[in-house]
């Protein structure tokens, strides 16, 4: 990766990612892109900002082609919850979006990170440990568009020789941009709450097992998998990869030995419990680790001593 452009930067990823790869990679090589120009995002004020709506494949080709671009890392998406509310937008933005990327990238000449998700898998997929080649079909709009991506981005590499990667991620946990409306939203929410109100309402059920990762080891993963040797890379678009795997109940007792007043209680959402429900319990990360060297460093444990310190800070909580 040389010069870097990123869609859907002012995302949960993007915001962060953007950063990231700016301090890699040099300010002037990371063109992040998005819809809007929000007030005071470091994303927008602090390098190369372009307005590209990746529904505009026109829009997508002339930033590439102004800043010669050799990487684009496409985040621009809809997620799990706000795609069963609006699944015609949702198939329009995830599929549009990635066949106009892959276009561009053909033409000219750009490789191409697209993340998946969980949410590739369904409920006849295996459950605990679910493997890197096993049985996808999704239940969601969210789920089919990232089936479809999956194969599309192999589509372009073998008939057109475009190098695609990809990871499937599990739910991410930040503190620095709020979730976009995925399901595993609660495992974000829950900090927040935790440090303002000593209680969180989760719309998910106890019980209910979802892979998560901090933040920093998603980063990683795609700057270790867009540097990796292409002749290792067997499963090049849709590594399973993962940090943890745990129900509500778990985190919530995690927050309490920091918080000792943390009260958690239930109110389920049946469109997201559903969702979760169809999704696997863990996945098997092994092909990842072999073919390009993936290992997180943040547990359960680790991620909830910074996620606290870091939102104490960010919301000036004593
Ligand atoms: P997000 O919802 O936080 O950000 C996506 C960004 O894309 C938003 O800023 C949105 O405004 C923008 N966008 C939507 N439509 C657009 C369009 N037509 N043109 C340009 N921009 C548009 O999502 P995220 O969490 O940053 O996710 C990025 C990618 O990672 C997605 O493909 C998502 O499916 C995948 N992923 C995320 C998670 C997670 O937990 N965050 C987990 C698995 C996979
Ligand atoms: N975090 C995402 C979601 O819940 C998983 O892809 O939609």
């Amino acid at each position: 990766m040389k010069k870097i452009l990123i869609t859907g930067a002012l995302g949960q990823i993007g915001s962060e990612l953007t950063v990231h790869l700016r301090k890699l990679y040099g300010v002037e090589n990371v063109v992040a892109t998005g819809r809007r120009i929000p007030k005071g995002s470091s994303v927008v004020e602090d390098g190369i900002y372009e307005l590209v709506d990746v529904e505009q494949a026109n829009e997508i080709a002339s930033a590439v082609k102004k800043h010669k671009i050799d990487t684009i890392i496409h985040l621009a998406a809809m997620l799990s919850a706000t795609g069963e509310k609006d699944p015609v937008k949702a198939w329009n933005v995830n599929m549009g979006g990635l066949f106009n990327v892959l276009e561009v990238a053909r033409e000219m000449k750009c490789a191409v990170f697209t993340p998946s998700s969980i949410a590739a898998f369904g409920p006849n997929s295996q459950k605990v440990k679910t493997p890197q080649d096993d049985i996808q079909r999704p239940t969601t709009m969210y789920g089919v568009t990232k089936v479809s991506g999956e194969l599309l981005c192999d589509y372009y590499h073998k008939r057109f020789g475009v190098d695609t990667r990809g990871v499937r991620y599990p739910g991410l946990i930040s503190y620095e941009t709020l979730p976009g409306g995925g399901t595993t939203d609660y495992a974000v929410h829950i900090y927040y709450e935790a440090l303002k109100n000593k209680k969180y309402n989760s719309f998910i059920a106890e019980g209910t097992y979802m892979d998560m990762m901090y933040m920093p080891d998603a980063l990683e993963a795609v700057v270790k998998l867009m540097e990796a040797d292409p002749s290792k890379l067997k499963h090049r678009n849709a590594f399973n990869i993962t940090a943890m795997s745990f129900a509500p109940e778990h985190i919530a007792a995690e927050i309490k030995k920091h918080i000792p007043e943390f009260e958690m209680s239930y109110d389920v959402d049946p469109v997201r419990q559903a969702i979760a429900e169809s999704w696997p319990d863990s996945l098997d990360d092994s092909a990842a680790r072999e073919e390009w060297g993936w290992d997180p460093k943040y547990d359960l444990a680790s991620m909830t001593a910074d996620m606290l310190a870091k939102l104490r800070e960010k919301l000036n909580i004593k």
